[in-house]
Formats: C-alpha cells, sequence, structure tokens
C-alpha cells in the first residue's frame, strides 16, 4: 500500500531486523519501529506497536525467526522453544500467531534460513490473501454501496490489503462508488485512527460513528452492507473479533442487513470446537480510563476521561455466533459460516486445488 506515494508493507524482514509502522503512533505521525530481536518484538506485539491478526501472524513468524538466528550464534538449542512460549504468550486470541510460529518452528528445527524463509512466505501469502479476499468480497459491494466496519481490518491489520478493507479498495479502484461508515472501536480507537486513516489514504468517502451509532443508523436504511475481520473462527463457523462486532451482529439482524466476516484460511481454528472455546484476551484497564491523543500543537498526551478512583474491565474480543454472519469471505472464495463448509475450505486450501465456487 502507498504511505506518502512510497509502497510499503506494515511489517517486513532483512538479515538482521523487523521493520514495522509503528500503529500507535498513527494517526499523528508515520513512523517506522525496528527491532533486532524476538524479546523486542514480543513487546512491539503486547504493546500493539504492530497489530491486527494478520500482522500479528507475521510479526510472531519473524519473531520466531529470530530467535532461531540468536539460538545459531549463541549455540542456546533450547532458546526456540523457550522462544515459542513466550511469542505465543503475547495475544492469545489471534489465531494467526499460533499458526506462524508452528510453521516456523517447524521449518528452523532445520536451520535458520529455512526459518526465515519461512517466516517470509507466510508474510507474502498473508499479503496475497488480502489481495484475493478484496477480489471475491469487491464483488458484493454494488456501486453507491454503504458499508460499516468495526475496529481496524484493513491493510494495517494486515501485512498488505487487510481482509475487510480490501474489498472497499478493490470496489473503489475499479470505479465503483463507496462510502464507509467506520465504528470508532473503543477503547483504543483502531476505527477512528487506523481504518479512518487507511482510507484517507486511499481516497475512499467516509465517516467516524461513535460505537453506539450503528444501530440508529441502519434504522435509518443507511447501511447496505457490514464488513468485519475475524482474530480467530471456531469450526462451527463462531467469529472471536474486536469487542462490540457482537452487538452491531445483533443489530444488522434486526435491520436485515447482511454480515460479511473476511478471513484468510489461516484464522480458522478447527481444534476449537466453537465460540465459547476461544480464549478472549483481557487488555490493561488504562485502555478505558485514559485516552491519547493530539493537541493543537502536535504534542501526544494522555489523559483520563473517567471519573477518578472508578475501576473498569477490558475484554479485547467478543464471539459472533455463526448464525448472525452471512458469509465468510475467504481467499478461496465465500463461504457459509458451517462445519462442513470451512472443513471443505481447509482441504481445498491444504491440497491446493482450484478456488472454491462461490
Ligand atoms: O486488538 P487488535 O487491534 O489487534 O484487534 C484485532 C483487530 O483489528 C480486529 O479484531 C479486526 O477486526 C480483525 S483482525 C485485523
Amino acid at each position: 500500500m502507498k504511505v506518502n506515494n512510497r509502497e510499503y508493507r506494515t511489517i517486513w524482514m532483512d538479515d538482521q531486523k523487523v521493520y514495522m509502522i509503528n500503529q500507535n503512533l498513527l494517526p499523528f505521525r508515520f513512523e517506522i519501529f525496528t527491532v533486532l530481536d524476538y524479546r523486542q518484538l514480543c513487546r512491539a506485539i503486547v504493546m500493539m506497536t504492530v497489530r491486527g491478526a494478520g500482522a500479528i501472524g507475521a510479526a510472531a513468524g519473524f519473531a520466531m525467526a529470530l530467535a532461531f538466528k540468536e539460538a545459531e550464534q549463541t549455540k542456546k538449542i533450547d532458546l526456540p522453544e523457550i522462544a515459542r512460549k513466550e511469542i505465543e504468550s503475547t495475544r492469545p486470541t489471534a489465531q494467526n500467531l499460533f499458526y506462524a510460529t508452528r510453521r516456523v518452528y517447524d521449518a528452523g528445527l532445520r536451520s535458520f534460513r529455512h526459518a526465515y524463509d519461512e517466516a517470509q512466505q507466510i508474510a507474502d501469502e498473508n499479503a496475497a490473501e488480502g489481495r484475493k479476499i478484496g477480489e471475491y468480497g469487491a464483488e458484493l459491494l454494488s456501486d453507491g454501496c454503504r458499508i460499516e466496519t468495526h475496529c481496524n481490518a484493513g491493510w494495517l491489520g494486515f501485512v498488505d490489503y487487510g481482509t475487510a478493507l480490501s474489498p472497499v479498495y478493490l470496489a473503489h479502484r475499479s470505479g465503483k462508488k463507496c462510502f464507509v461508515y467506520v465504528d470508532e472501536t473503543r477503547p483504543r480507537g483502531q476505527g477512528a485512527k487506523l481504518t479512518a486513516w487507511e482510507l484517507q489514504n486511499e481516497g475512499v468517502p467516509h465517516c467516524i460513528i461513535t460505537d453506539n451509532a450503528g444501530a440508529y443508523l441502519m434504522s435509518q436504511g443507511l447501511i447496505d452492507i457490514m464488513i468485519v475481520g475475524a482474530d480467530r473462527v471456531a469450526a462451527n463457523g463462531d467469529v472471536a473479533n474486536k469487542i462490540g462486532t457482537f452487538e452491531k451482529a445483533i443489530a444488522a439482524r434486526e435491520f436485515n442487513i447482511p454480515l460479511y466476516v473476511a478471513v484468510p484460511a489461516s484464522t480458522f481454528d478447527m481444534n476449537c470446537p466453537s465460540g465459547s472455546e476461544i480464549q478472549i484476551e483481557e487488555r490493561s484497564t488504562d485502555e478505558v480510563l485514559f485516552q491519547e491523543g493530539m493537541t493543537d500543537h502536535g504534542e501526544i498526551i494522555r489523559v483520563r476521561i473517567s471519573a477518578p478512583g472508578s475501576e473498569a474491565i477490558n475484554p479485547a474480543f467478543d464471539i459472533t455466533p455463526a448464525r448472525y454472519i452471512t458469509g465468510l469471505i475467504t481467499e478461496m472464495g465465500i463461504i457459509k459460516p458451517t462445519e462442513m463448509e470451512i472443513h471443505s475450505l481447509l482441504v481445498k486450501a491444504a491440497t491446493g486445488s482450484n478456488d472454491i465456487p462461490c
């Protein structure tokens, strides 16, 4: 994706270092954050310097590769296993994190070079899958359509293109008029800060709405389709996504608005029978009690926005049951969120057979 006329990925690696767009500074500053070892990369995942299902997956793969490099240099043969545990404890809900550590760990048992190649491969696949999801999803978007999205499942949340926003980008580039209602997505504001910034970069008309405005806008006939991403999809089609998604799904059902979840095959977890078994990450309550923003003088500051002395809770994700989901937009086509369709998609992904029919 282009930022200031230069082509970027959200995260990338060379032989020595991993580089990422610092998502904590957006939309106020565009800076590249660099890490040298897997511990720093774990910290960047926890602090959400890099965030979003696919980007976390790529980061975890790169972290695993850095651990193999360190093990080779220091001759600490047990380091990759220790590192894998540390990486996997950073963000428990994101399935892509575990998918990537497993693949890179298995490859790294041969050599650091194999780990490195596998990590690069995961990042490349993620970018290519985003594009395919965009192609399939764009077919759902008619000229003039109005889309609501929650959180950020754009290219910042992946290596490139993204999932929920990729169909919008491809439809927009093909000349279709699209308008996006962006849920601000409290507490961290990924919609207001990241999705809005991405859409500006792409020149897509949009506006930011408060998290509680969705049902009202739907009732007024202003939303044609809702598209969101996912952090993990259970075998029965239940979906874990950013907190607030379930409420939107209930509202969308009330007003007969189709809800699509855009997701690569790597986000499916067939070892997880249903959404109730997905571990929901609890994050710091400071994210609820405080907000960060920029003053008119360009200073980034943090202010308390809640009654001093009151406590908060901060579950980062919720589960939307499969029955609320119209379809899953994948890199191999659009499927219904049923165990049978998910299973057959994954078999086709594993055997490398052709796209499934929509
Ligand atoms: O906590 P985050 O920002 O890493 O959350 C992940 C998300 O962005 C979403 O839940 C998203 O909608 C799907 S994955 C990009």
